[in-house]
This record gives C-alpha cells, sequence and structure tokens, in this order.
C-alpha cells in the first residue's frame, strides 16, 4: 500500500496537517473496496483529489474515471447527462444518447457538488447505488451497470435532509465513508508551506524572484479566517506575485489583499446559509447564460452588418436571403434557440418549490423577449420601429413608477433583469 506522503508527492497535495493526513489515509483504505464514498469540507480545501486518489489506487483505475459537478448541470438535462435518453423522449433528443453511468461502466463517477441534485435525480441515483440499474430518459428499459461513486459536497447535508432537500436513505447510501477535509483555518501550520509552494510558482511562472513575508506577515497569514480557504489562498499569493515590485511583504501589504470579515466577497457570502448560496449561484449562472445569448444576438446581427456593407452583390438580396445564408440549415439555428428553453429553464415546481423557481418563471418570459431580439435580426424593417416602440413604453413605465425598476417591469411584464439590460442596451 502507499504511503501517505507518496500519494501526496504523487498528488501534488501540500501539507502535514494531521487530519489532512488521516483523510488521505482513509482514501487510501477504502480505494480496493467497492464502497461509496462522500468527501465533506468547506469549498476550497481540496476535495476534488481524494475522488482521484481513490480511483487511481482501485482496481477500476484502467477504467473511465468521469466528474460531474451537479450544480452546475441545468436541472432540466441533469437527468438525461447521468443516465442518458432515447431518441424523441423530450424535444431536441434527436438521437438516443449514453449517460455517464452507462459509459463510466466498470469506472469510477465523482458526483461533486451532490446536495444539488433534484430529488427526481436523487431516486434515480440511489437505484443504482443500490443494485446498479437505471433506465434511460423516455425509456421503459432496465439497464445495468458497475460504477463507483464517489460524491463529494460543501453544504451541511443535514440541514438539506431536513429541509427536505436531499433523500436521508441515500445520504447514508452515499455516505458509507465518510472523508473530511479540514479548513485551512483549522491547518494553521499548513498555511505558511501552502502560501510559499504558491508564490514559487507563481514566480516561476510570471518569470520573478519568488515574493517573501517577513514574520508580522506571516503571522497574519496564520490569523486570518481563510473563508475561502486554499483557492483563496492561492488566489492572494497570485496576487502579489503579480502585483508586487517589492518582493519583501509586510504585514501592511499583505493587509491590503486580504478581504475584511463581513464584506461582501464570495468566499464570506459562503459563509451563508447553503440556501442563499444556492440561489446566488443560481442567479449567476442565468446571468452568464443570459448575457451570452445576448452577445450572439449581437454577434449575428454584426455578421449581417457585416455581409451587408461587405458585399455589394449580397445587398441586393432580401433580408430572409440573408438569414438563410447565415444559418444555413434551419434546423441548426432552430435546436440552438430550442435549447435553454426548454431544458434550462424548464421549471419544476412540484419538485423544488423554492424561490428560485419563481425566478424560473422571469426567466421564461425573458426567453420570450430574447426570441423576440432575435427576430429582430431576421426583419430589420421591423426592428426600427419595434425599437423606439420598446424605448417609449421603457421610459413611461419608469416615469410612472418614478424610477422604481421593480414596478416598472412588473408593469411592462418582463422580469426586472430584462428591463435592467434593456435599460442598459439602450443607454436610458
Ligand atoms: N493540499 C493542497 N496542496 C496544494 N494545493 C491544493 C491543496 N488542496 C487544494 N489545493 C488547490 O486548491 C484549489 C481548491 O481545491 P478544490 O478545487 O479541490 O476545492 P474543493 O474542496 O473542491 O472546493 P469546492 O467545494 O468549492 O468545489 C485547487 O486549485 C487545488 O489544486
Ligand atoms: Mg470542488
Amino acid at each position: 500500500m502507499e504511503s501517505v506522503q507518496a500519494i501526496k508527492q504523487r498528488f501534488e497535495i501540500i501539507g502535514n496537517d494531521p487530519k489532512l493526513n488521516r483523510a488521505i489515509e482513509k482514501a487510501i483504505q477504502v480505494a480496493p473496496t467497492d464502497i461509496s464514498v462522500l468527501v465533506t469540507g468547506e469549498s476550497g480545501v481540496g476535495k476534488e483529489s481524494i475522488p482521484k486518489i481513490i480511483h487511481a489506487l482501485s482496481h477500476r483505475k484502467h477504467g473511465k474515471y468521469i466528474a460531474v459537478n451537479c450544480g452546475a448541470i441545468p436541472e432540466g438535462t441533469i437527468d438525461s447527462e447521468l443516465f442518458g435518453h432515447e431518441k424523441g423522449s423530450f424535444t431536441g433528443a434527436t438521437s438516443t444518447r449514453e449517460g455517464y453511468f452507462e459509459v463510466a461502466d466498470g469506472g469510477t463517477i465523482f458526483l461533486d457538488e451532490v446536495g444539488e441534485l433534484p430529488l427526481t435525480t436523487q431516486v434515480r441515483l440511489l437505484r443504482v447505488l443500490e443494485n446498479g440499474e437505471f433506465i434511460k430518459v423516455g425509456s421503459s428499459q432496465t439497464q445495468k451497470t458497475n460504477v463507483r461513486i464517489v460524491a463529494a459536497t460543501n453544504v451541511n447535508m443535514f440541514e438539506a435532509i431536513e429541509k427536505g432537500k436531499f433523500r436521508e436513505d441515500l445520504y447514508y447510501r452515499l455516505s458509507t465513508v465518510d472523508i473530511t477535509l479540514p479548513a485551512l483555518r483549522e491547518r494553521k501550520d499548513d498555511i505558511h508551506l501552502l502560501f510559499r509552494k504558491f508564490s514559487s510558482d507563481f514566480a516561476q511562472k510570471y518569470k520573478m524572484p519568488p515574493i517573501k513575508l517577513d514574520d508580522d506577515a506571516v503571522a497574519l497569514l496564520q490569523k486570518y479566517r481563510w473563508g475561502g480557504n486554499i483557492r483563496q489562498l492561492r488566489n492572494v499569493a497570485e496576487q502579489i506575485s503579480v502585483l508586487e515590485t517589492n518582493r519583501n511583504i509586510s504585514l501592511g501589504t499583505l493587509t491590503g489583499y486580504l478581504p475584511q470579515e463581513g464584506s461582501n466577497l464570495p468566499a464570506v457570502v459562503r459563509d451563508k446559509k447553503p440556501e442563499s448560496d444556492f440561489s446566488t449561484e443560481r442567479e449567476i449562472l442565468y446571468k452568464v447564460l443570459f448575457d451570452m445569448k445576448s452577445d450572439l444576438n449581437d454577434l449575428k446581427k454584426l455578421t449581417m452588418e457585416l455581409m451587408q456593407n461587405g458585399n455589394t452583390s449580397k445587398v441586393q438580396e432580401t433580408n430572409q436571403g440573408l438569414i438563410k445564408r447565415i444559418y444555413g440549415q434551419e434546423e441548426n439555428h432552430r435546436e440552438f434557440e430550442e435549447l435553454p428553453r426548454t431544458e434550462v429553464y424548464a421549471p419544476q415546481k412540484t419538485v423544488r418549490p423554492e424561490p428560485a423557481v419563481v425566478e424560473q418563471h422571469h426567466d421564461e418570459e425573458e426567453d420570450d423577449d430574447d426570441n423576440y431580439l432575435f427576430a429582430e435580426a431576421v426583419e430589420e424593417e421591423e426592428t426600427l420601429r419595434l425599437d423606439e416602440r420598446e424605448i417609449e413604453l421603457i421610459k413611461k413605465a419608469l416615469e410612472r413608477n418614478k424610477g422604481k425598476r421593480k414596478a416598472a417591469a412588473d408593469e411592462l411584464g418582463i422580469s426586472e433583469r430584462t428591463l435592467y439590460r434593456k435599460i442598459k442596451q439602450y443607454d436610458l
């Protein structure tokens, strides 16, 4: 059996803390079995290396290792991603698809942020854990798979169970062995060690001499709370490495890089209840998706303009002709459009009756809005008049509601975020 030290070297894990060593030791011990493991610990403590160790030291090491971030996959597609789907089982399912549980047969699946799994998916997962059986979405045929599951979470699972967000039976199935990684603040002696390692890595990366902390700065480093744990420590080391010309770092300099507690940084926000955390993340995800769609629309418009201005023979063609050429087969463009609507935003009210669902309604509206935006690109004549109408209506709604965006959005029948985007778009 490989020693804890050897594993640390192989997986580039820095630190000598007894709790860290114990976690690695447990991973080594449990690896040769098929037992399910739940890795717990705050965000940024290094949970992701544990499933890799387990897989690499197991008899499955030549099989597949698939890491799935359950929190990042939209609720509407997660069952299909994990278990696959039959052709025609939902809009856009143009062919039969294998899910991760089928692909990873004989290997290991790492379910990261497992606490974010929707309840319906939890039922399917429980079945796989109990007898290795699963059913593709839209199928009635049971299939078998042989997959080792390692899951991880940074949320309090007992709280999630109490709130009805996580199945208790699944929790016990997943956590046959529990490996907990300590928070950085509990590993005081490792903090400077890690910092020095990161400083030397960044010195190499940016081709500068490594930064060096004075004694007072080291003391602060060890006293600091490190809400974002190792991830935060590494970010701080990188910032200082890049920005400070004087490579000897004093207490004062270091203080400037450490956010005060109570500030609104993500690392500190994480200390709030998981519930608000969840909606914040969802909010960010929506925003990213939404911005991407807006960007894409802008890009389409730009392409059209370029085509119109850049090639005189094309200018004579109708807009419709242009559109056909830009999008080629209509099929493709429809697929693109349908994806976010049917998959990403499909509301599942009965499953997760949380405030976030209300958001989903808004997002559906935004979607409709976007179709409209998309239509703008199709028929330019219409566009100008609609634009003007829209600006006029928004202005009126804002005036009537004395600049209160929420009320104006309600009156316009769009979400506040859509209104915000339009205000920016039209520079109102
Ligand atoms: N002991 C360690 N030595 C060196 N680097 C580490 C160590 N532990 C973690 N890291 C680094 O810190 C970062 C955060 O680790 P990781 O992504 O595993 O966090 P996590 O526990 O999965 O957090 P989250 O719950 O937010 O996903 C990674 O870049 C990882 O390489
Ligand atoms: Mg992680």
